[in-house]
């Protein structure tokens, strides 16, 4: 399996996206800042790898502050820095908070090894989910579907196989999965550069489509199932992800195609009732005048790059998570999910 964060001894090896499919580069993380670096430039990135990588920047600046008198001072700094790398995924913060939360009390010098550990743990626990939301979402899969996908959700995303590339994953192994196929997700190409990659090395037939191209397909009757992932997922259903995803959403309902989110419990955001209250994040206007490098639009012209989008709750069919598949009404199978999502330690 792809590996996007590889802990090591003093440093954090990260699969530097960027650069894929073109070249398989890695860029060596010394320090938490620069572990913030590769989050915000997104060499790392999607929502559950994010809180892990957040985790070990963590751990590095634990390590780099040990035996210092200003240590916790400096380290609740950092923490600040880390859990605001990148506002939209909530699992960034909820990763950091509950970590925080579990060494405040601690003997200083054992802080470093008890968020190494907590890293560690969150990265094992995120695949397990993968593995049980893969499961829960292939059933609800019919045998020959055409699958269309947006961005990328698969392990470069979540350290295991995937949100909903891992339920595609899992499909394909049953036979249920017939084509996927792969919106280019632009500015920044997700899909393209990064889903068609991890799918092309499992042998899953895709098909690489514009953005602009999927009601088209749904008009034709060549979209079974639209399956996104999620970077927050409020109390009522209303779902953050991938800007591009609530466009989907729409054209889905129109042509009478189902639509499910598969994120697992940690996405899950309880303290925000609807969707108009996530952050969302803007980027670089220059990711919108260009495509990789290269200049597609007037330098001057004005650009609005917000990252994410919202897609209300009552235009989703299913949300997939690693404890089982939750229907409308949300407010209702999201509350019941209360103790799941304050499990695990
Ligand atoms: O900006 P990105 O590439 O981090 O956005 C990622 C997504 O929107 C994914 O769909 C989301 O994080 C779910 S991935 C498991």
């Amino acid at each position: 399996m792809i590996e996007p964060i590889r802990p090591d001894t003093g440093s954090v090896t990260i699969l530097d996206q960027r650069a894929l499919p073109d070249a398989i580069r890695y860029w060596r993380c010394d320090t938490a800042d620069e572990v913030v670096q590769a989050i915000q430039t997104l060499a790392v990135r999607g929502a559950p790898a994010i809180g892990i990588a957040g985790l070990y920047a963590l751990w590095l600046e634990a390590e780099a502050l040990r035996g210092r008198d200003d240590f916790w001072t400096l380290l609740e700094e950092a923490k600040d820095r880390v859990r605001v790398a990148r506002p939209t995924a909530v699992n960034l913060q909820w990763a950091v908070d509950r970590a925080w939360k579990a060494v405040r009390d601690s003997e200083r010098d054992e802080v470093p090894s008890l968020l190494r550990q907590a890293a560690d743990r969150l990265a094992k626990q995120e695949q397990a989910r993968n593995t049980r939301m893969a499961e829960w979402g292939a059933q609800n899969l019919t045998p020959g579907s055409r699958v269309l996908t947006h961005c990328n959700t698969g392990s470069l995303a979540t350290v295991g196989m995937g949100t909903a590339l891992g339920v595609i994953r899992e499909g394909f192994r049953r036979g249920l999965v017939e084509r996927v196929w792969v919106d280019e997700t632009r500015p920044l190409l997700q899909g393209a550069r990064l889903t068609a990659w991890e799918l092309l090395q499992d042998g899953i037939p895709a098909t690489l489509i514009t953005d602009n191209a999927a009601a088209s397909l749904m008009a034709r009757g060549l979209v079974d199932v639209v399956l996104v992932g999620a970077d927050r997922i409020c109390a009522n259903g209303d779902t953050a992800n991938k800007i591009g995803t609530y466009s989907l959403a729409v054209l889905a309902h129109y042509h009478h195609v189902p639509f499910y989110v598969a994120a697992p419990v940690s996405t899950i955001d309880l303290a925000l009732d609807q969707g108009d209250q996530i952050p969302i994040e803007e980027r670089s206007h220059d990711e919108v005048r260009t495509i990789r490098g290269t200049v597609v639009a007037p330098q001057e012209v004005s650009v609005f790059n917000p990252a994410f989008d919202v897609t209300p709750g009552y235009l989703v069919s299913g949300i997939i998570t690693d404890v089982g598949v939750l229907h409308q009404p949300y407010h209702t199978s999201i509350s019941a999910l209360v103790d799941a999502i304050h499990a695990e330690p």
